[in-house]
């Protein structure tokens, strides 16, 4: 089963694609981090990537599109795929199906995770993760249980995204509202979309998502 988590920045797309990974054995594919992975690793897409995330911006369609077939071929993702920040442009849209197409895959959900924008700087601007393991926290939602110690590693040693500030992320909502929003018309019109309520707390919002994939299996 391939689905597209879609949603605003801080919609809780990556904290439900983890989810999907340890409960259901899904591969979670998230263009996001695989920008910072070729900004860290300095490759030529990462050093074009670096200033357009940090100001909030959309890197280019042919970029992102090279590293999602790039990962695609390179994993097995024969327990389904969960595409988590793409596609986020029409062309992205056109592109995951093609890609789906050539390797006889289509598309079974597209979970749109409804917020109220205003939360949703809260949310980013406090969430930090372990720099070890990538284990997220949250100043006020999720805390270590022992002050400064992940809970899965032990590591005492995290980090923040320089794309977290409040400036930034009002940028990244409005490229979300003008080029990212307008590709869910596509795949109403094929009765892919369905709604759920990202406000609530990250277990519902888990369960109501397991409720959609097993709608239909
Ligand atoms: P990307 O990494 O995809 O970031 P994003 O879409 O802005 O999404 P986030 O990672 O900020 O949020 P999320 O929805 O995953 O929320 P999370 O689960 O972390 O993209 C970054 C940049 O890369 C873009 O701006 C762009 O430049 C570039 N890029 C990436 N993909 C691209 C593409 N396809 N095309 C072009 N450019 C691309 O949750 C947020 C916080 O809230 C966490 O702390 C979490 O603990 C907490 N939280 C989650 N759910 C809940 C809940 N239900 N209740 C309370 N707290 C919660
Ligand atoms: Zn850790």
């Amino acid at each position: 089963m391939d689905i597209i988590l879609l949603g605003p920045p801080g919609a809780g797309k990556g904290t439900q694609a983890q989810r999907l990974v340890a409960e259901r054995g899904m591969v979670q594919l998230s263009t996001g981090d695989m920008l910072r992975e070729a900004v860290k690793a300095g490759t030529p897409a990462g050093l074009k990537a670096k200033a357009v995330m940090e100001a909030g911006e959309l890197v280019s369609d042919a970029i992102v599109s090279a590293l999602i077939g790039e990962r695609l071929d390179a994993m097995d993702i024969g327990s389904g795929a969960i595409f988590d920040g793409f596609p986020r442009t029409e062309a992205q849209a056109e592109v995951l199906d093609l890609l789906l197409a050539e390797r006889g895959r289509k598309l079974d959900h597209v979970i749109e995770l409804e917020v109220d924008e205003g939360a949703l700087i809260e949310r980013i601007v406090g969430r930090y993760t372990c720099a070890v393991c990538g284990t997220g926290y949250h100043d006020r939602f999720k805390q270590p249980a022992v002050e400064g110690t992940c809970d899965v590693c032990g590591s005492t040693e995290f980090k923040r995204r320089p794309d977290d500030n409040a400036d930034t992320v009002r940028t990244r909502m409005a490229e979300y509202r003008a080029k990212t929003a307008p590709i869910l018309p596509f795949y109403e019109e094929r009765g892919l979309v369905s709604r759920i309520d990202g406000m609530a707390d990250m277990a519902t919002v888990g369960e109501q998502i397991v409720a959609v994939l097993d709608s239909r299996d």
